[in-house]
């Protein structure tokens, strides 16, 4: 059975699994405040419940998430490293048991740069993926100036970066962003899920200690590189080139 954590955060635990759903459909799940507070409680919780063995991370509706919630970037804008986004990004560098993402649709910002903290990575065919940061006058977060070029190398990671422009789960895929892909959005959930479980039968011991030593030789850098990003980001976000970029979204008309 589900449990709501927030209205928009939707967790079961299936077996040894705790499947965490994003659920703000009608907004493209874009992360608000509540979100970012309610998936930190749930990390770190699953973090200490010896019964969760692994977190599935998935959406709602046709979407992964459309990044944060941009009505939020202008009402509440973060401030520092206690801010809600920051909060949650350092639950998710620091999560030491497996995380597997389903990116069941569109995923945009945050969507995108969560994914490079989870250790399997299953998306919708044909889903669209963007790192929109510049564009909106912003620059990138959750150290994907780090890891991005690490994992795509510098040419790809800038024109993904600089550009800000979509790509698709195909070529995440290809460029080895991603770890497979399935036909719908159930299946990729499914597929997600079904990854998951494995990992959540494998001795747990083992599996945590590998996940740390992969990611051993980037942790220390991830964690100055977050830090930094993040006060770029809450500088720029007071500038006016963001401003206007941001009033353009919150304010556009749609026929
Ligand atoms: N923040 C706040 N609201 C958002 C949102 C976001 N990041 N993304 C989507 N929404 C809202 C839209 O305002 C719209 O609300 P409305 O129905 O009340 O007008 C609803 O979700 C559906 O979005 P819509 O734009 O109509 O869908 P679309 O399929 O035409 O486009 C996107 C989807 C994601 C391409 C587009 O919504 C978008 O560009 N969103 C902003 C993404 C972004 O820049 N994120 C921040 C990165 S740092």
């Amino acid at each position: 059975m589900m449990d709501r954590i927030t209205q928009e955060i939707l967790v079961e635990q299936q077996e040894s699994v705790l499947l965490v759903r994003l659920h703000r459909p009608d907004k493209k799940n874009a992360l608000t405040l509540a979100m970012y507070e309610g998936l930190t409680a749930t990390l770190n919780e699953a973090m200490q419940d010896a019964q969760i063995r692994a977190v599935v991370l998935a959406g709602s509706g046709d979407s992964f998430t459309s990044g944060n919630d941009i009505a939020d970037f202008l009402a509440a804008p973060p401030q520092g490293e206690d801010s809600p986004v920051f909060r949650f990004l350092a639950a998710l560098r620091q999560f030491e048991k497996p995380l597997v993402a389903a990116v069941t649709g569109l995923a945009v910002g945050i969507g995108v740069t969560a994914l490079l903290h989870c250790d399997l990575v299953y998306a919708r065919a044909g889903a669209t993926l963007a790192l929109p940061f510049v564009n909106l006058g912003l620059c990138p977060e959750a150290g994907s100036s780090l890891l991005l070029p690490r994992l795509l190398g510098y040419p790809r990671a800038a024109e993904l970066l600089l550009l800000g422009e979509p790509f698709t789960a195909e070529q995440a895929l290809d460029w080895g962003l991603i770890n497979g892909l399935a036909a719908d959005a159930e299946a990729t959930l499914a597929l997600a899920l079904e990854r998951a479980q494995q990992l959540a039968r494998r001795p747990a011991a083992a599996v945590r200690l590998t996940k740390s030593l992969l990611k051993r030789d980037e942790a220390e850098k991830l964690r100055e590189t977050i830090a930094l990003e993040g006060r770029h980001f809450v500088e720029l976000l007071n500038s006016p080139e963001a401003a206007v970029a941001l009033h353009a979204f919150a304010t556009r008309r749609r026929s």
